[in-house]
Formats: C-alpha cells, sequence, structure tokens
C-alpha cells in the first residue's frame, strides 16, 4: 500500500487532505505539523523517513503570512526554501514520490494572459521570492519532484478570504473590495483531489504545473458571489481600486494560472470557482 506523509496538515490544505482520504482508500496517510515534524528540522527528517516506510511525500507545510514575512524574512526562507530542499533530497534518498505546493506570487502579476509554467518568473515579495527558491532548490536535488502551483486558496479550514468576508458581511452595512485585481479563486478541497489524482497517476512526470479553480474573478465579484451564497442581503459591497487601498506588500494585478498542462498530463479535472465557493459556504453551513 502507498504510504503518504503529509506535512502542514492543519493548514487549509493539509486539512482538506484529511477530507478526502476516502476517496483514495488505496493509500495510507501519515498526517503531520510542525509538533509531529518540523520540517525545517533536518535531522528529524531523516529520522522520521527511518522509521516509517514512506511512498509518498505531500507538502502542505509552509510560511503563508505574505506581509509578516517582509519582517521574517530568515524564517520565511527557511521554511518555504531550505526545508524544502531538505524534504526533496531525503525524499530522493528514501525513494519516495515528492509533491509540493507553490504560488502565483512567482509571477509579478502584471501579465494579461493566463500564466503558463515557463512564463519568466518576477516575485515582488519576500513570500513570493521565498517560494520560488523553495521551488528552484527543490528541482536542482530532486528531479522526480513535482509542484503545483495554485492561486487565492481557501478553504472552511484555517482563516482566509472567505471567511473575513462572511464575518465583514455580517457585522458591517458597507464593504469596499478591490476590483482592479483578477485572479482565479482555488477551493482547497479541490486542490487536495488533484494532487491525490497526480499521486495516483504515479506522479510520474515531474516539474512544475498549475492548478486553480475554473474562470476568472476581481475580489470584489468574488465577495459579492459570496455574500449571495451565505444569504447576506444587509451589506452592500462597493469596488474601490487597490491604491485606495494600499497593502503592505504589493499584490499582484493579474493572478490567472493556466492549467492545460495538468489537465492533459494528469487527467485532472478542473471545477468552476462558483462551484467551489458554494461547496465550501455549504460545508461552513454544516449542510
Ligand atoms: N493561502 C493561499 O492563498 C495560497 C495561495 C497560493 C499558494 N499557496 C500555497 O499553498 C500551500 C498550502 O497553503 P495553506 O493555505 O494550506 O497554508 P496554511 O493554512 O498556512 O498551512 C500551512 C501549515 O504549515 C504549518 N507549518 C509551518 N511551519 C512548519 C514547519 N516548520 N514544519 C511543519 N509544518 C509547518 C503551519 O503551522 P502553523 O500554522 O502552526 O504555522 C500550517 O499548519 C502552501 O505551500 C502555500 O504557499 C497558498
Amino acid at each position: 500500500m502507498t504510504t503518504v506523509l503529509v506535512t502542514g496538515s492543519n493548514g487549509q490544505l493539509g486539512n482538506e487532505l484529511r477530507r478526502a482520504v476516502s476517496l483514495f482508500p488505496h493509500f495510507q496517510f501519515i498526517f503531520t505539523d510542525v509538533e509531529q515534524l518540523d520540517i525545517t528540522d533536518a535531522a528529524a527528517v531523516t529520522m522520521f523517513f527511518e522509521s516509517n516506510t514512506i511512498s509518498a511525500i505531500i507538502n502542505c507545510a509552509a510560511y503563508t503570512a505574505v506581509d509578516k514575512a517582509e519582517e521574517d524574512e530568515a524564517l520565511c526562507y527557511r521554511i518555504n526554501c531550505h526545508a524544502v530542499e531538505v524534504l526533496g533530497a531525503v525524499a530522493l534518498n528514501y525513494g519516495a514520490q515528492m509533491i509540493h505546493v507553490s504560488t502565483d506570487y512567482v509571477f509579478d502579476g502584471k501579465s494579461y494572459l493566463p500564466y503558463c509554467e515557463d512564463f519568466p518568473v518576477a516575485p515582488a515579495s519576500v513570500y513570493g521570492k521565498s517560494k520560488l527558491a523553495g521551488e528552484l532548490a527543490l528541482m536542482k536535488v530532486n528531479p522526480n519532484a513535482v509542484i503545483v502551483r495554485t492561486s487565492w486558496l481557501y478553504s472552511s479550514f484555517g482563516n482566509n478570504f472567505v471567511k473575513t468576508m462572511l464575518k465583514l458581511g455580517h457585522e458591517r452595512d458597507e464593504l469596499k473590495v478591490v476590483f482592479d485585481q483578477v485572479g482565479t479563486p482555488t477551493y482547497a478541497a479541490d486542490l487536495a483531489v488533484a494532487l491525490l489524482r497526480v499521486l495516483d497517476a504515479g506522479a510520474t512526470h515531474s516539474g512544475i504545473f498549475h492548478f486553480s479553480n475554473e474562470g476568472v474573478c476581481s475580489w470584489y465579484d468574488f465577495t459579492i458571489r459570496i455574500h449571495q451564497l451565505a444569504g447576506i442581503t444587509t451589506c452592500r459591497v462597493l469596488p474601490i481600486e487597490s491604491r485606495e487601498y494600499p497593502a503592505k506588500t504589493p499584490r499582484p494585478h493579474y493572478s490567472v494560472l493556466n492549467k492545460a498542462k495538468i489537465k492533459s498530463v494528469y487527467g485532472v479535472q478542473v471545477p468552476h470557482w462558483e462551484d467551489g465557493l458554494r461547496r465550501c459556504i455549504l460545508a461552513l453551513s454544516g449542510k
């Protein structure tokens, strides 16, 4: 039986992988987060592989606080780059397949066409640079690794844009949201299934792949739909430009990923973002 180690499994994606296990009964899973396996501790990682028979690893552990990373560069790089390099080397050494998750933040966000995997990278933030460094380090030490970049990730677990907009929608009668940043939201449950499909297909094609949900919207459109699906009618959502809502770290204006490669190579199916959002809102309402 294939034993899959999931690192960082208390996060959004890790929790969705926990929920997806029943769809893949032929896999056995070991879920760990930093308390059970700190991926920055190289000796602990090696010891973990020595003590358990691991056939594959899905690395969901990451430093994801984009603004905080600007002041916390060393830790951000330790988790998003150096630890990924160690995981990749140990996985190769023990004959385990490795799937790693990366981000649209490796791009500068200035394109107007969906990003293909080979589009030139130009990260604008410490977080984006650390994730790119992690990709490069991993590909160098482990040529078998599969890297899946995603965008605008949300889930019924953890803190994210959907949960913030639901909370604010209930609390306020007016909300201003940017409409000049467009991208594709990704329900972490759909990404979890996509990663397991890649593994199920043997993860035989290494390198970089893109996965998000289908379609495109702005944060403003996303908020309108979140409120509609949750039945929030008492909050007026107003479109604003990014310059009216300055963020500490510049956000990409365009975050649409081209998913043709993962669809054709691994036969992964991609639900529309509104479909994913509907399922997430249902999950949040306990239905
Ligand atoms: N969120 C997004 O919008 C987005 C967009 C594109 C790509 N991604 C990528 O998608 C992946 C999954 O993201 P996510 O949103 O599920 O992240 P998340 O919710 O922040 O989860 C990351 C998990 O990793 C854990 N972790 C941190 N340091 C660790 C360490 N040293 N050892 C082991 N575990 C550690 C975290 O624990 P603590 O909470 O205790 O730190 C957390 O449980 C990441 O690679 C991320 O870069 C995310």
